[in-house]
């Protein structure tokens, strides 16, 4: 963890296929927002965005750098993948569309709501991709306009 006057920010990796470990760096990430005190309605939107974000990277890339970087402000998570990318995201941002396979069906993944999930948790939401390289993915929630509600 690094603490500095651009806030606090903290480096994963994420390995892909990796079924095992999947879901530990979301957990990871909530405690982590747990212990600097972050309010509970913020700590499960960012859980429920960097898990959706996590498990992506494991059903479909092959490893992925997951930044997260938390200021008075806001809290940024940077998702940078290599892997075969979305050839297109429209379609994929689609309540419904996947491309997971019938193991990963079988596990209870691939109901197609990961990323409208990631997109509805977020203030807001980037996403890009390259075909053949990897895929993108950029979430801001903020900070100080929840703590006012
Ligand atoms: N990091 C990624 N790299 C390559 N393709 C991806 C990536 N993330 C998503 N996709 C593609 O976009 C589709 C939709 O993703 P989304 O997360 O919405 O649904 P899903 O993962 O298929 O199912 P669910 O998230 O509900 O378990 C995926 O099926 C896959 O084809
Ligand atoms: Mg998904």
């Amino acid at each position: 963890m690094m603490s500095d006057e651009n806030g606090l920010s903290h480096r994963f990796e994420i390995n892909g296929h990796d079924f095992s470990n999947a879901g530990r760096i979301s957990t990871n990430i909530k405690a982590i927002l747990q212990e600097i005190g972050i309010h509970s309605s913020i700590v499960v939107r960012t859980a429920i965005a960097s898990y959706e974000a996590e498990m992506n990277v494991v059903m479909y890339a092959h490893r992925a750098v997951l930044t997260l970087n938390i200021t008075p402000e806001k809290l940024h998570l940077k998702l940078e993948d290599e892997g075969p990318g979305i050839e297109n995201i429209d379609l994929a941002m689609k309540e419904g569309f996947s491309t997971a396979t019938d193991e990963m069906r079988e596990m209870g993944f691939g109901a197609g709501m990961g990323l409208p999930n990631i997109k509805k948790n977020a203030d807001k939401f980037e996403i890009s991709s390259i075909p053949g390289k990897g895929t993108s993915i950029d979430i801001t929630i903020c900070l100080d306009k929840t703590e006012k509600k």
